[in-house]
């Protein structure tokens, strides 16, 4: 290895080089920035070389190890990958997702300075881009991704009548309950108050009186002249409050939905586990109108959508849930409604196709009592959290309720007249779910420590909040110059991120703990061929890609169009 001096600007630069033989010519390729000055360089050259002098008796000696336990050892590599397996598995529980969400930067308890609010959280730098991709995969998947799917976005505080002609003032109602035993508040349903024992410690319940969730507010500065309205408790509302406007507007012909991505608001009697039960929260909400009687033409998409049911029968009769083929389920009549089956199978290829594992999902039917007071019959998809079977998302059949109350309630007619009949329509399914349980759903299925115990958060390219980070692998004028061009120009495109600060297994490891899914670096070599590393975050393995090209290769691999390995030259 030798030194070379460049001249930059007038300034000297001393770089280490090392001579490599390819083909029959021999090139010198750069290996290490040394510095200012010829003294500088020879000082760090030497330790350069006992370095690489030592890494490569570590790696000779690595591979003696290797070679005799692979000898005689099939047992343990079968250990060795159930352990990795374990590890893989390592499932924190909602306070540890809510501690790394804060360490990292996803999530903080809102106005925390002052000791938060209960119920309400701030999204930081991280957590806000992941919620974001996560509404803008959703929308292309329902609105832009189908014909027959449009999108409104309404407000959130309106005429205080929407909520008296939708039922909220009189019947969204829970009951407050406390624990005489151990203090523990929690809300019940009216129908569940009779012989209801303390889920913590099984005491008797002191009823505190029924209570409304919905928000108020009054609206106008002057207290005599306001008006008291609500912060709406659901979207859904203004899409039915809407939707004469929207079908006429949009010329929409039977089946149509309306979807609506928003902020909504309850006054949760104890919000807890994080963000499973928050006071302020976003939906993102289908109204699916048909006419009456009207079939699901797209049955045969479902077939072979397997899940865990567990309908009212099993439920009553304390059988398991059992694994169906979706499409079967309905044909037994188990699933009533082939719209309602159609809705559940879409849905729950959303959350897979995004990296949500399939075991931790079932769907549950409401038991009778357990329904809104609009609900015909509603379903849930459950996701296993680490506190339990829990809603994560729900699929009521409202039938024409909403509807004919507005039409009551507002002298609006909501009646169409089709082909010669006439009738109000009918949402036979709503898909209804939070933002903040899907967000929690994401996260919970991308954490993963590999075999260092290192956190490697395995988003899906497209929800991840950084899509890219971009190295210079030394401090040098020309590797930082190319370095900055390449992120200038991702940067168009993406949020990607420039590190230039740690050893580059600290810039990887600071990278798979933000989910980020490639690691992009400018080593020696770039600068001779124009061209750059990408490291994949979950695989490790890393390509090289010319820099033109990059950007292409960048946008398949983060919509999964092509394999990792094939997206460049392999990296051996
Ligand atoms: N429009 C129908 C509706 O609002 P819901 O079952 O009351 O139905 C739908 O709510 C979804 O909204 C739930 O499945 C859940 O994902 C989310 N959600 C409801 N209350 C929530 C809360 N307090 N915190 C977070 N998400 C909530």
């Amino acid at each position: 290895m030798h030194i070379v001096k460049k001249i930059i600007s007038g300034k000297e630069y001393y770089y280490l080089n090392k001579s490599v033989r390819e083909g029959d010519k021999v090139r010198s390729k750069n290996v290490a920035y040394l510095g200012k000055s010829r003294e500088e360089a020879e000082k760090k050259k030497i330790e350069i070389e006992e370095k690489i002098k030592m890494e490569e008796e570590n790696k000779k000696m690595n591979e003696e190890k290797v070679g005799t336990e692979s000898k005689n050892s099939v047992g343990a590599k079968e250990i060795n990958e159930k352990q990795e397996q374990k590890k893989e598995d390592k499932r924190l529980d909602i306070e540890g997702l809510n501690n790394f969400c804060k360490r990292k930067g996803f999530v903080y308890p809102s106005g925390e300075i002052y000791g938060g609010l209960g119920g309400f959280w701030d999204f930081a730098h991280l957590g806000s881009e992941l919620k974001k991709n996560l509404k803008e995969q959703w929308w292309k998947y329902h609105i832009h991704g189908r014909e027959d799917i449009i999108g409104i976005d309404g407000a959130i505080i309106t005429n205080p009548k929407v909520w008296e002609a939708s039922g909220h003032v009189a019947s969204f109602v829970d009951v407050a309950v406390v624990c005489k035993k151990c203090g523990y508040k929690t809300k019940l349903d009216k129908h569940e108050v009779e012989g209801a024992k303390c889920d913590k410690c099984g005491g008797e319940y002191d009823n505190k009186g029924e209570f409304n969730p919905m928000f108020t507010t009054q609206v106008g500065p002057v207290k005599e002249d306001s008006i008291t309205a609500y912060l709406r408790p659901e979207t859904a509302q203004l899409i039915f409050a809407n939707f004469k406007l929207v079908m006429d507007n949009a010329r929409m012909k039977f089946p149509f939905g309306i979807a609506q991505v928003g902020k909504s608001f309850r006054n949760e009697l104890s919000p807890r586990e994080f963000l499973f039960r928050c006071r302020e929260f976003e939906q993102m909400e289908i109204e699916y109108f048909i006419e009456p009687e009207m079939e699901c033409p797209h049955m045969e998409e479902i077939k072979g959508v397997n899940i865990l049911v567990y309908d009212e029968k099993m439920q009553e009769g304390k059988l398991e849930p059992e694994l169906m083929d979706l499409f079967e389920a309905w044909e037994k009549g188990i699933i009533k409604t082939d719209w309602h089956v159609y809705w559940i199978a879409k849905e729950y290829e959303w959350f897979t196709s995004l990296g949500a594992k399939a075991e931790n999902f079932r769907i549950r039917q409401h038991i009778s009592t357990e329904k809104s007071h609009y609900a015909i019959d509603t379903w849930d998809i459950e996701y296993n959290f680490p506190m339990g079977w829990r809603e994560l998302q729900g699929f009521a059949n409202r039938g024409d309720f909403d509807l004919k109350e507005h039409q009551k309630h507002s002298k609006e007619k909501m009646e169409i007249s089709e082909n010669g009949k006439k009738f109000i329509p009918h949402v036979v399914c709503e898909p209804s779910l939070g933002v903040e349980r899907a967000f929690l759903v994401f996260m919970f299925d991308a954490y993963s420590e590999d075999e260092k115990g290192n956190i490697v958060l395995k988003l899906n390219p497209k929800l991840a909040p950084i899509k890219a980070a971009v190295f210079p692998i030394v401090k040098q004028p020309e590797f930082i110059e190319l370095a900055e061009n390449v992120i200038k120009d991702l940067r168009k495109e993406w949020n990607v991120v420039y590190d230039k600060s740690g050893s580059i297994g600290r810039r990887y490891a600071r990278n798979d703990e933000a989910g980020t899914p490639y690691c992009i670096t400018v080593d020696g070599d770039s600068l001779e061929n124009d061209d750059v590393t990408i490291r994949d975050r979950d695989s490790k393995k890393q390509v090289r890609v010319k820099v033109d090209k990059l950007k292409e290769v960048l946008r398949k691999l983060i919509n999964s169009e092509i394999e990792f390995q094939k997206a460049g030259k392999l990296v051996e």
